[in-house]
């Protein structure tokens, strides 16, 4: 069986960091780190990863990274929308399906936070593609060292008001494991009863 090859978007992340950790043990994963500076990278241990210097914003930087992946994991913050409009054109155009993309709690409320207005129309921009999305929307992180988590689908009411990080984590990797599983959802993430 051949490597499944998974790409990392912002890999200086938080929760990326967690991620790798996970996955750079997992000899079936062939895995691509892309981020803007390897300075950045919070991991020691990543001689097994392919890293990749870039910025998800330049489109040319992102279609060759993305370029034969099977998996695409987004973490990333700031200007998310025109990086989502980026991602699902550079997948689109090499034949890339599977996303997972790292949202945010509360970007159905209404009225929307002005803060979380960037997670919405990410979402909406990966929810109007084609592709094999998984969009997480996370409440507030904890550094607890535990797994602990539930799910709640679109249209139904976030629960719970923190997730530790491992958690999310754990999510993650679940899916890269076995990215069937949630194609074309968008789920709440939160610790129950929280
Ligand atoms: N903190 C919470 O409680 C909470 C709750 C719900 C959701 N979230 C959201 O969940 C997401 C993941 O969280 P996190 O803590 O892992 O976020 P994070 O540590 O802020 O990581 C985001 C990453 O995006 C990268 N990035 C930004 N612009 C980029 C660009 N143009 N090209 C490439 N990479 C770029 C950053 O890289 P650089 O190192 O280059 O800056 C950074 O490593 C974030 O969007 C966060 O806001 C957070």
């Amino acid at each position: 069986m051949s490597a499944k090859k998974v790409i990392i978007l912002g890999a200086s992340g938080n929760i990326a960091k967690h991620v790798i950790d996970i996955l750079v043990k997992e000899r079936h994963i062939q895995l691509t780190l892309f981020l803007r500076s390897i300075k950045r990278l919070k991991n020691k241990e990543v001689s097994s990863a392919r890293i990749i210097e870039g910025d998800v914003l330049n489109f040319s930087q992102l279609k060759d990274a993305i370029t034969g992946q099977d998996i695409v994991y987004a973490n990333l913050a700031g200007e998310l929308e025109t990086m989502a409009k980026n991602i699902v054109k550079a997948m689109a155009e090499t034949g890339v399906k599977k996303i997972i993309f790292i949202s945010s709690i509360g970007i159905y409320d209404v009225p929307l936070n002005s803060l979380l207005k960037r997670y919405r129309y990410a979402a909406d921009v990966i929810e109007a593609s084609n592709l094999e999305y998984t969009i997480l929307r996370p409440t507030w992180f904890t550094n607890a060292n535990e797994v602990d988590y539930e799910t709640t689908k679109k249209g139904e009411p976030e629960k719970g008001s923190v997730i530790s990080q491992k958690s999310l984590a754990t999510v993650i990797t679940k899916i890269i494991e076995s990215p069937e599983k949630y194609v074309r959802e968008n789920l709440g993430v939160n610790k129950p009863n929280s």
